[in-house]
């Protein structure tokens, strides 16, 4: 059998995994063996005697700074230099669907939570590491984006998602939001399920849930939108 997909995650509070992630669909594929994790603690790596990770930013200013010797040691210690190395990071390139797919389709990764203002630029540099944002927005950490980066790919990995919760991914591949889905009761609070839904009619159904998927995605991601009208000129084109 080939080696499960692994992530190893390089972080200051391993006790936050697996967290959210060992339960439900990747709870399972983890108990399975499907996928393994390991959580090392960088402050293993720390060599003086405060086990001291972090310092005052060179040249002022507020916070404090993750050590590159530290953190470096801390990575060559993970010995994982197969692995993708991705630091969490609001700089870093925003995620996507097709960069989740790329990851889930390789070995693994490793993952390295920045905490503090930042990290030493030099270890960015010297371990050549691919900052990855989740969003724009500041966490207190990476690893709640670390979670949710692994979850996005663990549900990628053969065996894990059921057909059911696939339908997701092969509307975002097509650069569309999902359509409005409706179950029983028939009217809830007076608002009826759309009928359309409700007449058997499998083409219309199907023509209903494009439209409302595509209006629902001019509406609110027009840059996904424009994507859309991108893929679709270059797939017509030559
Ligand atoms: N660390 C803090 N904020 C983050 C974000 N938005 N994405 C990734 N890592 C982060």
């Amino acid at each position: 059998m080939t080696a499960p997909w692994r992530a190893t995650v390089l972080t200051l509070f391993p006790e936050m995994f697996p967290g959210p992630l060992g339960v439900s669909l990747a709870g399972k594929a983890l108990a399975c063996g499907l996928w393994a994790l390991e959580a090392r603690d960088i402050r293993a790596s720390a060599t003086d005697k405060h086990r001291s990770v972090d310092d005052t930013p060179a040249g002022g200013g507020p916070g404090m700074v993750l050590r590159a010797d530290v953190l470096a040691a801390a990575i060559d210690a993970a010995d994982d230099s197969s692995l993708p190395r991705l630091l969490m990071s609001p700089r870093g390139r925003p995620l996507t669907q097709s960069r989740v797919r790329e990851l889930a389709g390789g070995p693994g990764a490793l993952l390295i939570c920045g905490r503090f203002e930042g990290v030493d630029q030099r270890v960015i540099e010297a371990r050549q590491l691919e900052e990855v944002s989740i969003g724009d927005y500041v966490l207190s950490g990476g690893e709640i984006a670390a979670l949710a980066l692994i979850d996005a790919c663990v549900r990628l990995l053969p065996g894990v998602m059921g057909k059911a919760e696939s339908g997701a991914e092969e509307s975002f591949s097509e650069s569309l939001l999902e359509y409005p889905q409706y179950t029983r009761p028939q009217t809830f609070e007076g608002r009826p399920i759309p009928e359309i839904l409700l007449s058997g009619d499998h083409a219309k159904v199907a023509a209903w849930r494009r439209a409302e998927a595509e209006r629902l995605t001019r509406d609110r991601r027009p840059d996904l939108w424009a994507k859309r009208l991108d893929q679709r000129k270059n797939t017509t084109d030559g």
